[in-house]
Parts: structure tokens; C-alpha cells; sequence
């Protein structure tokens, strides 16, 4: 049976009573709209723990005022009957005013990782994002939590929080799910029509025909103007950015990067789609 909790108490209390039973918890945060990729993090945690307990929650302090907070898609029944079928025993799905009551005035930013890329194109992000997984890890306290490697910044950001705050949950990164086209699955893909989700593929396309160039050993620079070309042609209306980054600086590869992460955020039409793949070192 799936219980689903929406107070701070009542999840302390359902917590505290597994916890009491000897029982270990992974821990799933979402903001909902649940699609495979989401399921695969809950499956990992039921597969390594006793119990799993996925939080539903629309953060509106990751949303800057222009953005699609609130059109973002909430769909908790949905949501609830798809974690039932895989044996979730339970939701986590607080209010604004239970995440951040009246009173709330404290907020979580971490420094160097959080800067490039989506810190530059979305200032008020990170801090937003480490604010709620913060609240949210230790209110659960799971033994481990469970973060998608298809928000590859998010996962070193948390991993950064997570060590330098001392806070007792392990943090796993688990690697992107896509479909069978090779297409990240994203809730936002909802956004989508069927023409731009054909186009949405010259993403991941493009980040796997860079990583070949970049084993083959052609100029990055030269590399990152070919691929951005590349999305214009197939009709994005912007790139953020599609760079080949140092996979644990996120900055531009220097001769002691180990290993690469090659990352993308582009627009078609009102939508933002950000993917990324790695390489490792030859
Ligand atoms: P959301 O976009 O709902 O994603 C929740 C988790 O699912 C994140 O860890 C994300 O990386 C992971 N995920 C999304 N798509 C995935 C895919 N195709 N394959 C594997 N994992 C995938 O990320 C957030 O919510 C929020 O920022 C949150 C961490 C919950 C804080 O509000």
C-alpha cells in the first residue's frame, strides 16, 4: 500500500517507525510528472534498500519569474499509481507553505561547480535547487538518495552540498534513460509537438558525433561551432550552450582533465532541453 504523506510530521513519524523497524531507506526527490527515467531512480532504490520514498514538489524557488513554473505539469495521481505499480511504498507531496513556511529565510549556495553553464544561463537556479534538496534530505534522512546523471550539473552540485554539509545521505548518480531514438526523456519533452521532438534528437546526435571528434582529436573549439551550427540548421531557435567541458570542474578541458563531459542546453521555440554524455579519458 502507498501512503502518501504531506506534512512535515507526518513524515517524520512514518520515517522514524521504519527506521525504529531496522528498515533502510532510499530516497527519490522529483518535482513530479513522473516518466521512466524517474521510475528507473526508484527502482534502483527499491533494489538497494528496504523502502523507497519519492518526494513530488514543483520548486518554485528554481523557477526564475519568467520561467514555466506554472504551467510545469502536475500530475500527483498519475504520478501515484505508476510508483504503486513498481512497489514504492510511499510519496513525500508537500505544500509551498510545508517546504517554505512563512518564516523561512535561509537558503544554500554552493560555490565554483554551480557557476558555468546553467548557473550562467539560469542565475537563480542552483541556489534554488540546493535549498530544497537540502530541506529534503534531511527532513527524509534516507540512508542514500538517488539523482539522474541527465541533470549532470544538478548531480555534482548535490554531491558538492551533500559533502560539504556533512549530511548523512549517500548520494548515487544513476545514467540517463532515453528512447529507443536516443532522445533523454524529460518531462518537458511534454512540451513538445511531434515535429519538434524529431528535432529534439539532433541534440543527443549531435553530443555523439562531438565525442568521436574529440577522440579523433580535432580542436574543440572547432568542434563546439560545428555542433551549435548543427542545431541552428536543424531548427533550434537558440543554444545556451553545446561544449565539451573537464567532467569534474565543468570547466574548458585543461592538459590534466581525466575525463570529458560533453554537455548541451538549447531552445526550440518556448522549450529548454539540456542532455549531456560523457567520455572517458583514452
Ligand atoms: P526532476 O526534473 O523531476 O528530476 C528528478 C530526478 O530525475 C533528477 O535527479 C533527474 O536528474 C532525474 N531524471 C530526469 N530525467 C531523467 C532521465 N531521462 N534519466 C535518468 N534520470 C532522470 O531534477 C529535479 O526534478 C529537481 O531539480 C529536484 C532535484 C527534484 C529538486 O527540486
Amino acid at each position: 500500500m502507498l501512503s502518501i504523506l504531506s506534512t512535515q510530521h507526518d513524515l517524520k513519524n512514518y520515517i522514524a517507525n521504519k527506521i525504529a523497524a531496522g528498515k533502510t531507506i532510499g530516497f527519490v526527490p522529483t518535482m513530479g510528472a513522473l516518466h521512466e527515467g524517474h521510475l528507473t531512480l526508484a527502482r534502483e532504490a527499491l533494489a538497494e534498500n528496504d523502502e523507497c520514498i519519492v518526494s513530488i514538489f514543483v520548486n518554485p524557488k528554481q523557477f526564475a519569474p519568467h520561467e514555466d513554473f506554472d504551467k510545469y505539469p502536475r500530475t500527483l495521481d498519475k504520478d501515484s499509481a505508476l510508483l504503486e505499480d513498481i512497489g514504492v511504498q510511499s510519496i513525500f507531496a508537500p505544500s509551498v507553505d510545508v517546504m517554505y513556511p512563512p518564516d523561512f529565510q535561509s537558503s544554500v549556495t554552493v560555490g565554483n561547480i554551480s557557476k558555468p553553464l546553467e548557473g550562467e544561463f539560469r542565475p537563480h537556479f542552483f541556489t534554488g535547487v540546493a535549498t530544497v534538496v537540502t530541506r529534503l534530505l534531511l527532513l527524509v534522512g534516507a540512508h542514500k538518495a538517488y539523482f539522474g546523471e541527465k541533470d549532470y550539473q544538478q548531480l555534482q552540485v548535490i554531491k558538492a552540498l551533500q559533502r560539504d554539509l556533512a549530511i548523512p545521505t549517500e548520494i548515487i548518480g544513476v545514467p540517463t534513460v532515453r528512447e529507443a531514438s536516443g532522445l533523454a526523456l524529460s518531462s518537458r519533452n511534454a512540451y513538445l509537438s511531434p515535429t519538434q521532438k524529431d528535432q529534439a534528437l539532433t541534440i543527443i546526435r549531435t553530443l555523439r558525433h562531438m565525442a568521436d571528434e574529440l577522440k579523433s582529436g580535432q580542436p574543440i573549439a572547432q568542434i563546439e561551432a560545428t555542433a551549435t551550427e548543427n542545431l541552428l540548421s536543424a531548427g533550434f531557435d537558440k543554444v545556451d550552450y553545446m561544449t565539451i567541458r573537464d567532467a569534474d570542474t565543468l570547466l574548458p578541458p585543461t592538459p590534466t582533465t581525466k575525463s570529458h563531459r560533453l554537455l548541451a542546453a538549447a531552445w526550440l521555440g518556448q522549450t529548454r532541453l539540456i542532455d549531456n554524455i560523457g567520455v572517458s579519458s583514452k
